[in-house]
């Protein structure tokens, strides 16, 4: 028998629980469909609320609806981690203590590492950072193709290849957005180059536009299903980035079937009506008359703010736009700030930091090594010199947008410290000077590496340390400053800069055990290449760098890594600086190359490259089979699986990044020689043999046809190329289709 007094308590829990289940408004309740949320929220919000919330009240955040319970949104950069707090209305960093973060890889080496499973990797991890930070909105990554290695934004970039960007872009966005992070991927589209990036307007053809600088985004969209995406501040075909019709209303609505939320890039919005009739969803970082440095604070005069609601009180204009873009904020809300499922996150977590070595070990490329002088032999290495700037310049900090305040960043000379430990003598000299500091937005480094020594003071130094070393190992190459791999500063020339070229010339005439590492996130031009024995490309490869580099030049780990892009041996054989134009001038920038961008242009020009896309070599060797199919011909509906056993004939473990290339000889439109639609990473051991297929369908043969505005796959004959690199094809095979 329940007593009164307990009967009235459980009346009351009862009477609560009801109550208080029927007191949730549609919009909070997570167990309703998203889009009966939108509605019910968008159908109790003022004019003045749905203004507010599609434009920034701060540097990185926007307003909620605090009257209903919907919270602000919060963006932050960037796509190799978290950016410090900055002031409400300041690029400036807050000064605060608790948001310095644990720095990845820039993404040119994500995409060396030719590896789905380490985006995904990368995807969670900086997911989880964003979302321990309480940030809403990751405005990365960005995938805009690599046309010229002198763009000075390649290194926060998947490389030159469609195919390849397209397949490493979508696990990342994935595992960020599993925290309940939305990714916004940019910056859509043609943002190619970082001169007069504001305003150049990018003249190309369909067929290019379609085939090559989109492919990555339609990805993002149809398979990765990210929520945001960015606008980019240049324009094509006359109209910005952020309120383009072409992009952002025919193609990545109706074409593409987006559903999610486009965001200006900062200062990216320039007019009120474009803004609103071409697709714009929320402008942040404009200046505030739109022209030039704005009055702080002055959020209400963005053009998505009073002028446009200014418009809809006048009767000019009717609230249909205005309700789609509250549409697809409220969505991104619900996605992200509203989202009662979203994990906690962690910030330079254990798991973070191995997560960010294993990305960078598996990104670096080894690009040659006469007399497999790598990997150092601890056992007889005495003494090893270690020479170069770049051994210990922070890089984490500088570069644009992208630049960060990160906890910790072991140099590649501390991390060869931390490797060889007593096992050998390091000695170190500068043999350059590039940058003395490193500052970004009120982030310093911390290191004055000021030097007034001359050059030949620099380099006798160097060659007096490096002559009798068992080892020399250079480590150099860009860094981050302004035109040497930075954001709105794109690169002059090919060369290495400070002298480093004379340097390197220099130690290989005193020692020939020389290793060149590059660190840059572009291609560069190596006069010295025959001179020197082992060549490795490094990245700017965040936190753990040191420690990657030094577990692959000792060999603990050995290099998989694959060339995202072509090293060309002179800028004129890259084809935008040759077919095409860059940066262009008068405010125009045209394509003129079209679809023959990197291999594609040196395959049609067979100008040789110096490294080809695809290119990296291993401490192990690898044998390729005979290709084999599952079939002669295939019809349009089906499908052909192609089949290559890889050995591992060498002496130790190692993976293989195994590429398939298609090539279609015949065609009533010219078409590249060949294109990667392929690629599998094999690990075996010593003597172990794997089976590695490929299953081709029709749209993997297809080209765009501008005329028809459709993918095409043309019956006929076609070749299926594999290989260890776009230029070392091992075996290929030829089929119909019917
Ligand atoms: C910058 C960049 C963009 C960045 C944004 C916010 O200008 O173009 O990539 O996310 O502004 O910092």
């Amino acid at each position: 028998m329940i007593k009164k007094g307990k009967l009235t308590i459980l009346l009351i829990l009862l009477f609560t629980v009801v109550y208080g289940q029927n007191k949730i408004p549609v919009y909070g309740d997570n167990t309703k469909p998203l889009k009966e949320r939108v509605e019910d929220a968008l159908s109790r919000m003022t004019l003045e609320e749905k203004i507010a919330i599609i434009h920034a009240q701060s540097k990185f955040c926007s307003p909620g609806v605090a009257r209903l319970g919907i919270p602000e949104l919060w963006m932050t950069d960037g796509p190799h981690g978290i950016r410090p707090e900055v002031l409400w209305d300041e690029w400036e960093q807050a000064g605060w203590t608790n948001d310095s973060c644990f720095a990845f890889p820039a993404l040119t080496c994500l995409a060396a590492t030719w590896d789905e499973e380490m985006s995904l990797l990368y995807g969670v991890s900086i997911g989880e950072e964003a979302r321990y930070r309480e940030k809403d909105v990751l405005l990365g990554p960005g995938v805009n193709i690599y046309r010229s290695p002198l763009n000075g934004r390649n290194f926060e970039y998947l490389g030159e290849d469609p195919y390849l960007s397209s397949k490493m872009v979508v696990p990342y966005i994935k595992g960020v957005q599993q925290n309940g992070v939305a990714t916004c991927v940019k910056h859509f589209a043609l943002n190619n180059q970082e001169t007069d990036r504001f305003t150049v307007n990018v003249n190309v053809d369909d067929r290019a536009l379609y085939e090559i600088y989109l492919p990555a985004f339609k990805a993002a969209v149809q398979e990765g299903g990210t929520w945001a995406i960015m606008g980019s501040y240049n324009k094509y075909r006359g109209q910005y980035g952020c309120h383009n019709q072409y992009l952002l209303i025919d193609i990545l609505r109706k074409e593409w079937g987006f559903e999610g939320t486009v965001i200006s890039d900062w200062g990216g919005t320039h007019d009120t009506r474009q803004a609103v009739m071409n697709g714009l969803d929320m402008e942040f970082g404009t200046w505030t008359n739109g022209l030039d440095d704005g009055k702080s604070n002055a959020y209400d005069n963005y053009f998505l703010a009073r002028p446009y609601l200014d418009l809809i009180s006048s009767g000019e204009m009717s609230t249909t736009e205005l309700d789609d873009k509250v549409r697809h904020v409220l969505r991104l809300n619900f996605l992200t700030a509203m989202n009662k499922e979203k994990p906690f996150g962690a910030m330079v977590s254990e798991n973070h930091i191995l997560a960010g070595r294993t990305i960078a070990e598996e990104g670096i490329v080894l690009l040659k090594n006469k007399g497999d002088l790598l990997p150092v032999n601890l056992d007889n290495a005495k003494v090893i010199a270690v020479i170069g700037e770049n051994a210990i310049k922070k890089m984490t900090v500088g570069g644009g947008s992208s630049s960060l305040k990160a906890k910790y960043e072991v140099s590649p000379l501390e991390g060869l410290i931390n490797r060889v430990g007593s096992k050998a003598k390091i000695i170190y000299a500068r043999g350059y000077v590039g940058t003395t500091g490193g500052t970004y937005n009120g982030v310093d480094s911390g290191q004055d590496l000021s030097d007034e020594r001359s050059e030949s003071e620099l380099i006798s130094e160097a060659c007096e340390k490096a002559k009798n070393a068992d080892y020399v190992i250079f480590i150099g190459g860009l860094n981050k400053c302004e035109h040497q791999d930075s954001e709105s500063a794109d690169r002059f020339g090919l060369e290495l800069p400070y002298n480093q070229d004379k340097l390197i010339s220099e130690l290989a005439k005193v020692n020939k055990n020389l290793v060149v590492v590059n660190i840059s996130g572009n291609a560069i031009s190596m006069p010295w290449l025959n001179e020197v024995s082992a060549v490795v490309q490094g990245w700017y490869m965040g936190s753990e760098a040191g420690n990657a580099l030094a577990a692959v030049l000792v060999g603990d780990v050995n290099p998989s890594g694959k060339l995202p892009f072509t090293f060309p041996e002179k800028l004129i054989d890259n084809s935008a600086h040759s077919a095409g134009e860059f940066p262009g001038s008068d405010g125009q920038v045209t394509y003129s190359e079209g679809i023959y961008v990197g291999y594609r242009w040196h395959e049609k020009q067979n100008i040789k490259p110096l490294f080809s896309f695809g290119h990296g070599l291993s401490y192990t060797q690898f044998k390729y089979g005979m290709l084999k199919s599952d079939k002669k011909e295939m019809t349009s509906s089906d499908k052909i699986t192609f089949t290559i056993d890889i050995t591992n004939s060498g002496s130790r473990s190692g993976a293989e990044i195994v590429q398939l290339y298609i090539s279609d000889p015949e065609s009533y439109l010219p078409r590249p020689v060949k294109e990667l639609k392929g690629f599998k990473k094999v690990k075996l051991l010593p003597g172990e043999t794997k089976s590695v297929s490929f299953t081709i369908d029709k749209p993997a043969l297809s080209f765009f046809d501008p005329d028809k505005h459709q993918w095409v796959a043309e019956p006929g004959e076609y070749a299926a190329l594999v290989g260890a690199s776009s230029s070392d094809i091992k075996s290929q095979l030829g089929f119909l289709l019917k």
